[in-house]
């Protein structure tokens, strides 16, 4: 395994940040905050992937096990309702960080509740972009936890 290759995964409708819901979400697009992170970390290999469906997140997650040292894991909706993508990330050896761009306990009943949550190292809610940023930096930190 590489020394410090992170992955994050994007799940459902966040291949449209920056135009969706822009006051929840934000203006700009993940491409263009994921070249801010590539510059920002020069050291760590950070490779982007992002699926509207469930079953290719799970996908990828099975197959991070061999290639990285931690996922950073935006699932969107699917943290509300998949148990799949629960169960995925138990069946991994490798830290998964859930990260969220809005506060979900913050919003509508059905989203405070994560079914991934159990099965992360931890979950970083709310700090719109950054909570990507922040995901990574726990990951790279773990050793100290
Ligand atoms: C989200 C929050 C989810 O409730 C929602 O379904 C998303 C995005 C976030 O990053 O704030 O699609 O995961």
């Amino acid at each position: 395994m590489r020394k410090n290759s992170l992955l994050i995964i994007n799940g459902p409708n966040l291949n449209l940040l920056g135009v969706r819901e822009p006051t929840v979400y934000g203006s700009i697009s993940f491409e263009e905050y994921y070249k801010q992170l590539i510059n920002e970390f020069k050291d760590v290999e950070i490779d982007y992937f992002q699926s509207n469906h469930e079953g290719d997140i799970i996908d990828r997650l099975q197959l991070a096990n061999d290639k990285y040292t931690g996922v950073v894991l935006n699932a969107a909706a699917y943290t509300h309702t998949s148990i799949a993508i629960a169960d995925a990330i138990a069946a991994i050896d490798i830290p998964v960080v859930e990260v969220h761009i809005s506060n979900i306990f913050g919003r509508e009943e059905f989203r405070h509740k994560s079914l991934i949550a159990a099965n992360c190292v931890g979950s970083i809610s709310g700090f719109k972009l950054l909570s990507y940023k922040l995901g990574i930096l726990a990951l790279l930190n773990i050793k100290d936890y």
